[in-house]
């Protein structure tokens, strides 16, 4: 069974007050909070396991390694890949998307070449396709969604010509919590010889993921949206994208030998992962990996699934607030606006003082905002441990902050 009330108990700052009121976390799209596991686990990894990986022969920096290494076949298992070799570690979903930009598109990408991307795409997801665009003159296509914030596979599987290389799409919006049917997207694009690149660091949160059943080549996810350390996350490189790619950073770790005139590399997935790596961080992701798969990705959508049903119910019955993405099968992220002239940023300071948490801004979603024709929302954006009640005080927040706008 799901117990919430136990699952809250397991994350320690979620029993602390903000402004004189319990904590009501609603900023989970941004980063989410820690259970006391990894907590105990980074300082375990600080106070007694520590050493660097992969260098040394002495007991520490093989203990180090072990616990490191071990991580890839968690992540692994956690995204469905069959192979932990297809497994590249790194800090997050930027840098794994960076990768695939200097690594597989840069070299092979010609001006004229095209990438598809929905307009619903993450900063991190869009402005390394701008340097492709900027210095090789690469296209980049965009694939509206509709009024609902859904978007059609068949829209971007029509917008595939020749000339296009790279699908680089969300598979959950940050936004708009619309869920994106990757699957048939990658079939399509598969037959048509494009590579599909899926952008994970929601949709992982939310959602079972299985890299093998989506048939993606790339699946990029965030540690510290995976109730993970920040610093920490990885790329589901599919095996033969790894063969045709060149490194992107350089450094220690990635070579296998280096001369004056020469440097050879090291086998994938080292050869993408240059320096010493955040290794407390990813020992952190692995034991939060652990936490999610043992609580089970299903019910953890389930429960999901029951807040953004009753969320919805709540905030439907304002009819001062507008929501964006009304899809029936969204995840629990809501981004709204409020009648009047009230700006977003003026919501969350009154919502802070209840001490409820939501992010203002344009959630590093510039163009979603300019298809939206906003400059901001707020967004409440839920997580594994969060209840009702806290959709409770979230509404009654909302209506002080119209009150004191109206
Ligand atoms: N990508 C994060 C968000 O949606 C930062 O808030």
């Amino acid at each position: 069974m799901y117990d919430v009330a136990q699952i809250r108990a397991d994350f320690p700052i979620l029993s602390r007050q903000v402004n004189g009121k319990p904590l009501v976390y609603l900023d989970n799209g941004a980063s989410a909070q820690k259970p006391r596991v990894v907590i105990d686990a980074i300082t375990r990894a600080y106070a007694e396991e520590y050493s660097n990986v992969h260098r040394g022969l002495h007991y520490l920096s093989n203990l180090a390694t072990e616990k490191y290494e071990g991580v890839r076949g968690t992540i692994a298992r956690f995204l469905g890949a069959a192979d932990e070799e297809e497994i590249v570690m790194n800090s997050g979903t930027t840098e794994g998307i960076n990768t695939v930009a200097y690594g597989w598109a840069m070299p092979r990408m010609q001006a004229g070449d095209e990438i598809i991307l929905s307009v619903m795409e993450h900063h991190a997801n869009i402005v390394p396709w701008h340097f492709l665009r900027e210095r090789q003159g690469v296209v980049l296509k965009w694939v509206d969604v509709d009024s609902t914030g859904a978007l059609d596979p068949q829209a971007v599987i029509d917008a595939i010509t020749p000339r296009t290389k790279l699908i680089a799409i969300t598979h959950l919006s940050n936004v708009l919590g619309t869920v994106v049917d990757v699957k048939a997207i990658c079939a399509a694009a598969r037959d048509k010889g494009v590579a599909v690149l899926v952008d994970g660091s929601q949709a992982a949160v939310h959602m079972p993921v299985d890299v093998a059943d989506i048939g993606c080549d790339f699946y990029a996810i965030t540690g510290h949206k995976l109730y993970g350390p920040s610093g920490s996350g990885a790329i589901y490189i599919r095996r033969e994208r790894m063969d045709e790619m060149i490194p992107f950073m350089g450094g220690g770790d990635m070579i296998r030998e280096v001369h004056k005139d020469e440097v050879t590399w090291n086998d994938p997935p080292m050869k993408f992962e240059a320096g010493t790596p955040g290794i407390v961080q990813q020992i952190g992701l692995g034991v939060a990996l652990d936490y999610m798969m043992g609580l089970g990705m299903e019910n953890i959508a389930a429960h999901e699934a029951k807040l953004r049903n009753y969320t919805r119910s709540k905030l439907d019955g304002l009819n001062w607030l507008q929501v964006q993405g009304t899809t029936p099968d969204k995840a629990a992220i809501f981004s709204f606006t409020l009648d009047g002239a009230a700006h977003a940023h003026d919501i969350s300071t009154i919502l802070d003082k209840k001490g409820v948490a939501v992010r203002a801004g344009q959630h590093c979603t510039g163009p979603l905002m300019d298809h939206l024709g906003l400059n901001a929302t707020c967004r409440a954006s839920f997580g594994l441990y969060n209840t009702e009640a806290e959709v409770d005080t979230l509404v009654e927040a909302l209506e002080l902050a119209h009150e004191l706008f109206a």
